[in-house]
């Protein structure tokens, strides 16, 4: 599959992939928008001082490294998991910078993070461990009520409708605990009639720069 990096309005790069016309984040600001959609909407939410996230899609870790620079002035515990089916190379995260995108501190546990093994839970810094799991939302398996927190970042529904249907998102549902949340990017109007049939609250909050609305469900 060829990703060319592209600038985005915030100056952050992302990947896009030229024969789906998608990006992996906002063509607006990649960063902005993983900030305002995953934490500010996402992990700041949960009040908790330990706190279990899947994210569907590991892609280039943004979402992750958002999540080190909220945890280098939160003191909670983040046990981070996350599926990718088309693991990125090595070269390409890079290539990308994120490592020096917002402080160089966390290069290396950023980089850590892309080399450290897969299937295997590893401490990353005393605060959060990470479990990277090479595989297909479709077919993975998922405990029950495991999760307080999921990053919902698949491609867009006109790209991938399947991961945004009913049977996906009732699988989500059922990882999660009670009162747990599940945030995206997205605000497609079948979507969120999903979300629905699959047991969430649904909620709309203004999206990041350039983004009208994202959505929050909660079980
Ligand atoms: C919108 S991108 C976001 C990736 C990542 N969160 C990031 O910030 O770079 C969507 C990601 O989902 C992955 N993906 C697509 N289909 C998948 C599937 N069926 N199961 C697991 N991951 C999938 C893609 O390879 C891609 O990395």
């Amino acid at each position: 599959m060829e990703r060319k990096i592209i600038v985005t309005g915030d100056n952050s790069k992302t990947l896009l992939i030229p024969d789906l016309d998608e990006t992996y984040h906002s063509k607006h600001g990649a960063l902005n928008e993983a900030r305002h959609v995953f934490i500010r909407h996402g992990l700041a939410e949960i009040k908790k001082e330990q706190v279990n996230i899947f994210e569907l899609g590991f892609g280039t870790g943004l979402n992750l490294l958002v999540t080190m620079e909220y945890l280098s002035n939160h003191p909670i515990q983040v046990n981070y998991s996350s599926i990718e089916k088309y693991p990125l190379p090595f070269s390409i995260i890079k290539e990308m910078g994120y490592d020096e995108l917002i402080d160089s501190s966390f290069s290396k546990t950023y980089l850590d993070a892309h080399e450290s093994a897969w299937e295997e839970e590893v401490a990353l810094t005393e605060q959060l461990t990470l479990l990277k799991q090479e595989g297909d939302i479709k077919s993975a398996l998922m405990e029950n009520s495991k999760f307080d927190l999921i990053l919902f970042d698949a491609f867009g529904p006109r790209v991938q409708p399947d991961l945004w249907s009913v049977d996906i998102l009732f699988k989500m549902y059922s990882s999660l605990k009670l009162d747990g949340r599940l945030v995206t990017y997205c605000a497609q109007g079948q979507f969120k009639r999903n979300l629905k049939a699959a047991g969430f609250k649904v909620y709309n909050v203004p999206g990041p720069p350039g983004k009208r609305e994202m959505t929050i469900g909660l079980k």
